[in-house]
């Protein structure tokens, strides 16, 4: 056990990988700024997304969203882990909208935000969207 999701050693390793992988595919021509995430689902799968920016900015999806909407239309729901990476010195955390998609999955969430420098931090999906509005809100 090396966290409170139980993911794994070397999991955060390939998901870093597979992220990279797909920042490297991201389309962000207008902030230069580019995002990778990988997903892992329940049943082991890993899924990635990338930003995809737009020239009328306001339509850009950010690389977690991109993964989430990914895998959800691959059939998965369930997900213990994220690693979001990019070429900023810092990790990089995900933003709000961001954070309000992955809780709505899974607050527990190991939310891996891994710079292509190494730096490396990591959170639950909880931890970064304290007092969050759910479905047990509605
Ligand atoms: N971005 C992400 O992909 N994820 C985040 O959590 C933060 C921001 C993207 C959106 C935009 O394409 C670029 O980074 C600059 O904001």
């Amino acid at each position: 056990m090396t966290n409170k999701n139980s993911i794994g050693k070397e999991t955060p390793n390939r998901l870093f990988a597979a992220a990279t992988t797909a920042m490297e595919n991201a389309h962000a021509p207008y902030s230069g700024f580019t995002v990778g995430a990988a997903l892992l689902t329940d049943s082991g799968d890993i899924i990635t997304g990338c930003n995809v920016e737009n020239a009328s900015y306001g339509a850009t999806i950010c690389a977690e969203r991109t993964a989430i909407a990914a895998a959800v239309a691959q059939g998965h729901k369930s997900f213990s882990a994220i690693c979001v990476t990019t070429t900023a010195a810092t990790p990089t955390p995900p933003c709000g909208i961001c954070r309000q998609t992955l809780i709505e999955f899974n607050p527990n969430m190991t939310v891996i935000c891994r710079s292509q420098n190494g730096k490396e931090k990591t959170y639950s999906a909880g931890d970064l969207l304290p007092h969050a509005f759910t479905a047990d809100d509605l």
